[in-house]
Order: structure tokens, then C-alpha cells, then sequence
């Protein structure tokens, strides 16, 4: 089946998804607070982009643009791209869609940077992410891994 990838609408049937998905945590239960206090509106735009099997999410990724203005990794500094909360359900895993969501972050033409979980290294590298040179204040213990567009280069420290 052809997959696409879709930005994911804030409503209860997409947070029931997310329950399925490991990195279940904070901004998931506050999107769910917002929902239910009227503070978002039902169907209103989430940061988070996925793949429907059928009418199953079975991947997902946050998608944040930072402002230029906050830019310490880049040069020159620009509005880059965070990117998180990557994971397919284990069911589907290997079969490609985490390739699709990280090809549809690139289409944006932006600098990535995403914060990678531990066993996931061998696949940022397969989708060309390199690690920046570590920097104490700005990273604070985490180990960034950045993809570059062309004409982009790491900031000088
Ligand atoms: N280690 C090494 N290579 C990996 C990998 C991993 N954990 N996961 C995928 N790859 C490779 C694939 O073999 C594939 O290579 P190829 O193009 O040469 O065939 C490429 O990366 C793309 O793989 P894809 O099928 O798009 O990966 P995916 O859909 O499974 O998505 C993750 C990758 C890591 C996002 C997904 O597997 C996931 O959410 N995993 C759960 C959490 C986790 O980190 N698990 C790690 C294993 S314990």
C-alpha cells in the first residue's frame, strides 16, 4: 500500500494513537489537557507529522522551525528545523517509513537538528546526519546529530 506523510490534526482520535507510540510524555498529555479545556480547537494543526496504514498511525515525528534568531548551530544562521519524537510501531518498522518522515522533513529545504535516542544512531547516519562538534553550554549532555542542505555549514564556536 502507498503510504503519505500527513500533519496530524489535535482531536481525540489522534491522541488515542499516540498512546500506542513509546515516547508517550508530557506534551502529549497537554495537547490532551488543551483539547478537553477548549484552549485548542478540535482538528487544529498538531507540530507532529505521520502515516496512516489504512486509518492506523503507524509512524510519527514532531516537526518544529526554530527562528534564525535562536540559531547556534548553523551557518549561516537561519531558521532551522527540530526534529523529534521520531518512531514507527514496532509491527512496521524496517519497512521504510522512518525514511519517508525524515525525506519529508528535508523537502523543506531547512537545516535539521534531532536529538537521537541511543540505539538509533546507525539510522541517522544512513540518513546523513553527522554529529556537531560538542559545545558544554549549548548542549548541555545532549549529543545533537544536524543534516545540512547545501550552501549550509556548521557555526563556528
Ligand atoms: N539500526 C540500524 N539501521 C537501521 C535501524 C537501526 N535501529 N533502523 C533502521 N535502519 C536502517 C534500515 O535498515 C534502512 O537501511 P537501508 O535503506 O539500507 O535498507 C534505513 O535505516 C531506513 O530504515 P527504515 O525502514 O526507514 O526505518 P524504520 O521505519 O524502522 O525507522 C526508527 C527507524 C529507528 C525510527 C524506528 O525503527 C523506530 O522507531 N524504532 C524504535 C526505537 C528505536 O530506536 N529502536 C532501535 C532498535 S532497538
Amino acid at each position: 500500500m502507498e503510504t503519505k506523510v500527513v500533519r496530524l490534526k489535535i482531536n481525540f482520535k489522534t491522541l488515542e494513537e499516540f498512546k500506542k507510540f513509546k515516547e508517550y510524555g508530557l506534551q502529549e498529555l497537554s495537547m490532551l489537557e488543551d483539547l478537553e479545556a477548549n484552549i485548542v480547537d478540535n482538528n487544529s494543526d498538531s507540530p507532529f507529522y505521520g502515516i496512516y496504514f489504512g486509518d492506523k498511525l503507524i509512524a510519527r515525528m514532531s516537526l518544529y522551525q526554530i527562528d534564525a534568531k535562536f540559531d547556534r548551530y548553523f551557518y549561516p544562521p537561519q531558521n532551522y528545523l527540530e526534529l523529534w519524537k521520531l518512531e514507527v510501531l514496532p509491527d512496521y518498522q524496517g519497512k521504510g517509513y522512518g525514511r519517508q518522515l525524515v525525506e519529508f522533513a528535508k523537502s523543506f529545504k531547512l537545516p535539521i537538528k534531532t536529538n537521537p535516542r541511543m540505539q538509533s544512531r546507525d539510522f541517522w547516519e544512513k540518513m546523513g546526519f553527522t554529529p556537531v562538534e560538542y559545545d558544554m553550554e549549548r548542549d548541555r549532555g545532549e549529543n545533537p546529530l544536524v543534516w545540512y542542505p547545501e550552501g549550509v555549514e556548521a557555526q563556528e564556536k
